[in-house]
C-alpha cells in the first residue's frame, strides 16, 4: 500500500501545506494541512512548522516517502535563492537540515517545478508535448519548464526584470491583495508577463497555477495570447501532489 502513497509537504512564503497523496491518481488522500509559514522564515522556525504539519496529518509509516517543496532555486539539496523566505536560506544545505532535523530522507524540490511536475504527471499538462510552461502566482511567481514531460529545474520567470525589481513584486496574486486591484487591472499585468514570456520561449501550453488558479475564469479570459493558456487542474495542491511524486523512485 505504501508504495502507492507518499506525503507531499509545500512550503510557501504564505503557508505551509502537507497531504498524503494517491500515487496512482495524483489526489490528496484525507485532509490537506495548513499552517501560516513562521514570520521571517528562518530554517528552524520553518522546520518547527513542518514537524507541526507533519505531526497533524499523523503519518507514523517510515516507507511512506516524503517530499519536501520549498519556494528557492533548489541546487543539489542546497537552497540558493530567498525571495519569500530568509536570507539565511541562501547557500543553505537546507535538504540536509531537513533530513536531519525530521529523522529521515526526503525529496527536496523547488515549489514550482513540483507543481509543474504535478501537473506533467496528473493534470493540464499530461501528454502534452513540447515546451510546457507552467506559472504557480501566489506570494511571489515560480515557473516550471517541461520539455516533452521532462522538467528543466530552477527556471525563475518571477524574476523578470520589471521596473528594476522581480516582476512577482508588480505581478503576483500577493500584489493584486496588496494593492486591492480589480481583476481587470491585475490581468492587464499579467498580460504583461505572459506576452513577454511568449516572446521569449515560444511554449506550446502555459499552465497557472497557486490559489488563484480557481478564480481562473475571473482573468484567463482577459488575456489575449497565441499560446492556448490553462488553469492548473490541481490548483493549490499541485505543489503538494509534484512533491510527493518527487519522492517516490
Ligand atoms: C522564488 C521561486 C518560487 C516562487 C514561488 C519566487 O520568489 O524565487 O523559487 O518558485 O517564488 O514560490
Amino acid at each position: 500500500m505504501t508504495k502507492q502513497q507518499a506525503v507531499g509537504v509545500d512550503i510557501g512564503g504564505t503557508g505551509i501545506k502537507a497531504a498524503l497523496v494517491d500515487l496512482e491518481h495524483g489526489a490528496l488522500i484525507g485532509d490537506r494541512v495548513r499552517i501560516d509559514t513562521p514570520r521571517g522564515a528562518k530554517p528552524a522556525d520553518v522546520l518547527t512548522a513542518v514537524r507541526e504539519v507533519l505531526h497533524r496529518l499523523d503519518i507514523t509509516d517510515q516507507r511512506v516517502s516524503l517530499g519536501v517543496a520549498f519556494p528557492a532555486i533548489v541546487r543539489h539539496g542546497r537552497t540558493m535563492s530567498a525571495a519569500n523566505v530568509s536570507d539565511d536560506w541562501i547557500g543553505f544545505e537546507a535538504e540536509k537540515f531537513f533530513e536531519d532535523g525530521l529523522g529521515r530522507d526526503i525529496a527536496f524540490t523547488n515549489d514550482a517545478d513540483a507543481a509543474g511536475i504535478a501537473e506533467a504527471r496528473y493534470g493540464a499538462a499530461r501528454d502534452r508535448n513540447g515546451l510546457v510552461i507552467l506559472t504557480t502566482l501566489g506570494t511571489g511567481i515560480g515557473s516550471a519548464f517541461l520539455y516533452d514531460g521532462v522538467l528543466v529545474p530552477n527556471t525563475e520567470l518571477g524574476h523578470l526584470q520589471h521596473n528594476g525589481h522581480s516582476i512577482e513584486r508588480w505581478a503576483a496574486y500577493s500584489a493584486k491583495e496588496r494593492e486591492d486591484l480589480s481583476w481587470d487591472a491585475w490581468a492587464q499585468r499579467l498580460q504583461s508577463f505572459y506576452s513577454h514570456i511568449e516572446f521569449l520561449f515560444s511554449p506550446d501550453l502555459i499552465v497557472v497555477g497557486g490559489g488563484v488558479s480557481k478564480h481562473a475564469k475571473e482573468f484567463l479570459p482577459l488575456l489575449a495570447l497565441d499560446t492556448p493558456i490553462l488553469a492548473a487542474v490541481h490548483r493549490n495542491a499541485a505543489g503538494i501532489i509534484g512533491a510527493a511524486s518527487l519522492s517516490h523512485r
